[in-house]
């Protein structure tokens, strides 16, 4: 393919429309092999000739035709629904975005924006939220609110969670990288919206104010020995297998008798326990729904490097919220995540009650008691559903294992 790097743009492009912006909302590929990439431009104007940049990749070319209802046309303008056939087939997706070749918008994985909280539950740093901007679709957390504003005077004031109605200045961070120009540059490639990652309900909107860190400036280590290769040296199937239930439902019980089981068999193990982990790693926390909330985080992305190790991981914390559940899913690779349910009644936990820690809970004793005065939201299809007031840890242990020989 002639002119798709740098400096190596073939013939002598037309001098650019500068500020020419196409987020590519469709690629549609036709039967005689070319490719036409669609959607609104968002500024600037297109004629054929124009050199072009592909974001985030960064690969140029140039436009062939422009397509107007599939009639090639002179120029386009911003706010018009467009084709462009290029003069190279390039690898695009839904979210890149086709700018003037020498005024490119920036790509960036950190940013600090204003936000708009709209949520019926508060905002807490470290959750994921869905990010819409343009027509990208990322993953996004906020990582830290650098001050709310007061509603009366705009002053700035400390805030750690942002309620419905609440505006703050925060700094926001990305799965992947994303083409974005400053809201004041560009509405369209500067506002947001974010929604709530299960029920899809619209909880923020916002405006980038700027890039934190160029991602370009990030590169993720390629290393020789991989996943695979370590586990197959230990013979074994890395897996993470995350065990959730209230305190005192049986999770660490069956997970120590799954782990001595997997041991047996010569498997390569590691158990992470929420009241072990809390002693070291994560002994800075507690138990606001914010702690639990990085509590999840913390041990996720260490569970995920015990399986890049090849391990096969157990998991046993109480992690009472789905949406951390499932960001704590989402770092590992198909089928390798595998959620139990410990469930067993809250009076049985509190019954046995092991720790005294209940009793203390109901006498007020203990704030942001999980299932007291906090809550926990049951799993809605855990690969594995354990009721262990009635069967035998034992038996529990047995349908896990089935669970685990699953394809
Ligand atoms: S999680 O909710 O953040 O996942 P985690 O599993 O790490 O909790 O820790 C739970 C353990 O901490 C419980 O088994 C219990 O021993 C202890 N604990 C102390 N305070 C609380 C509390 N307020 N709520 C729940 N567990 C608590």
């Amino acid at each position: 393919m002639a002119g798709l790097q740098d400096g190596n743009v073939n013939e002598s492009p037309a001098p650019s429309r500068s500020g020419f912006r196409l987020p590519i909302a469709s690629v549609i590929s036709l039967p005689d092999g070319s490719v036409r990439y669609g959607g609104r431009v968002a500024a600037g104007s297109v004629r054929a000739g124009d050199a072009m940049r592909l974001l985030p990749s960064g690969v140029q070319t140039r436009v062939a035709t422009v397509l107007l209802e599939g009639n090639p046309v002179e120029e386009a303008w911003a706010g018009t629904g467009i084709e462009l056939v290029l003069a190279d087939v390039v690898a695009a997706q839904r979210g890149d975005v086709l700018a003037t070749a020498d005024a490119p918008p920036e790509v960036a994985d950190q940013f600090e924006v204003s936000l708009l909280w709209l949520g019926a539950n508060p905002m807490t740093p470290g959750r994921q939220y869905l990010m819409k901007l343009a027509c990208h679709e990322v993953t996004a957390t906020i990582t830290a609110i650098k001050h709310r504003e007061d509603p009366a005077t705009g002053a700035p004031l400390a805030a750690r969670t942002l309620k419905s109605g609440d505006t703050a200045t925060v700094k926001l961070a990305t799965n992947i990288p994303m083409v974005f120009e400053p809201a004041s540059v560009s509405r369209i490639l500067g506002e947001f919206t974010l929604a709530d990652r299960v029920t899809g309900d619209t909880v923020g909107t916002g405006s980038i104010d700027f890039a934190l860190r160029r991602a370009s400036n990030i590169h993720w280590q390629a290393l020789e020995l991989d996943k695979a290769r370590r586990a197959q040296l230990k013979g074994q199937r890395p897996r993470c297998i995350w065990f959730t239930g209230l305190s005192g439902s049986g999770k660490s019980t069956i997970a120590n008798l799954l782990e001595k089981r997997l041991y047996a068999e010569g498997k390569h193990t590691y158990l992470l326990d929420g009241d072990n982990v809390r002693h070291g790693l994560n002994r800075d926390l507690g138990f606001t729904e914010a702690d639990r909330v990085e509590n999840i985080r913390r041990v996720g992305e260490v569970a995920r490097l015990m399986v890049d190790a090849g391990l096969i991981v157990l998991v046993s914390f109480i992690s009472p919220f789905r949406s951390e559940r499932r960001m704590a899913r989402d770092l590992f690779a198909e089928g390798e995540f595998v959620e139990v349910y410990v469930d067993t009644p809250i009076e049985e936990c509190e019954r046995r009650d092991v720790k005294g820690l209940y009793a203390k809970a109901r006498k007020g004793e203990l704030k942001n008691f999980t299932g007291i005065d906090s809550p926990y939201e049951a799993p809605e299809s855990p690969q594995v559903h354990i009721r262990a007031a009635i069967d035998a840890p034992d038996l529990c242990v047995e349908n896990i294992l089935r669970a685990l020989d699953q394809p």
